[in-house]
């Protein structure tokens, strides 16, 4: 922990921690959708669709690595046991049921959403009290909302290709 760092944080640490600790165990959950989604993944442009899912599983996990380091600076500690994910998460986990590249798509659309929501919370709750925090909000939403974008372009595609082959 950093002790001015910690200082010059205008809100509550510890409601702060409990956020980051929410957050960590999202990406973690979305970074294992991802995954796993991209070993099970079955269908039409399957290789365009793994490629995706694992940039963006990549992603997730440098998520978890930027909130976990937030965390510590602030002296907290990221959530240890994955088995309190479960209760810590905000946006949940779909386990990838249906292996067919429309349902996977649609399942991480619905999970990318979700996560843009609560760093759109978590932006206004650091706003003008806690600018590193912010910074770094700011730096995941930018990849959050590029990923929705992703995965609507490939949900396009897909229509059209399926549309095409019926
Ligand atoms: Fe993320
Ligand atoms: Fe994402």
């Amino acid at each position: 922990m950093g002790t001015k760092g910690r200082e010059i944080v205008g809100m509550d640490v510890e409601q702060l921690l409990k956020l980051l600790n929410m957050a960590f165990a999202d990406e973690w959950l979305a970074y294992y959708q991802y995954w796993i989604g991209a070993k099970l993944v079955k269908g039409p442009m399957k290789e365009a669709v793994i490629a995706e899912l694992l940039q963006h599983a990549a992603d997730e996990l440098r998520h978890a690595d930027m909130v976990a380091a937030r965390i510590i600076q602030l002296g907290g500690t990221p959530v240890a046991e994955p088995k309190k994910w479960y209760d810590l998460t905000s946006c949940g986990y779909e386990a990838p049921d249906d292996p067919f590249v429309e349902a996977i798509v649609d399942q991480n659309i619905k999970g990318e959403r979700c996560a843009i929501g609560f760093y759109k919370k978590l932006l206004e709750a650091t706003q003008g009290k806690d600018p590193v925090t912010y910074n770094m909000v700011v730096q995941i939403l930018q990849d959050e909302v590029a990923h929705e974008e992703d995965l609507q372009s490939l949900s396009e595609d897909l229509a059209f290709m399926l549309k095409k082959s019926r």
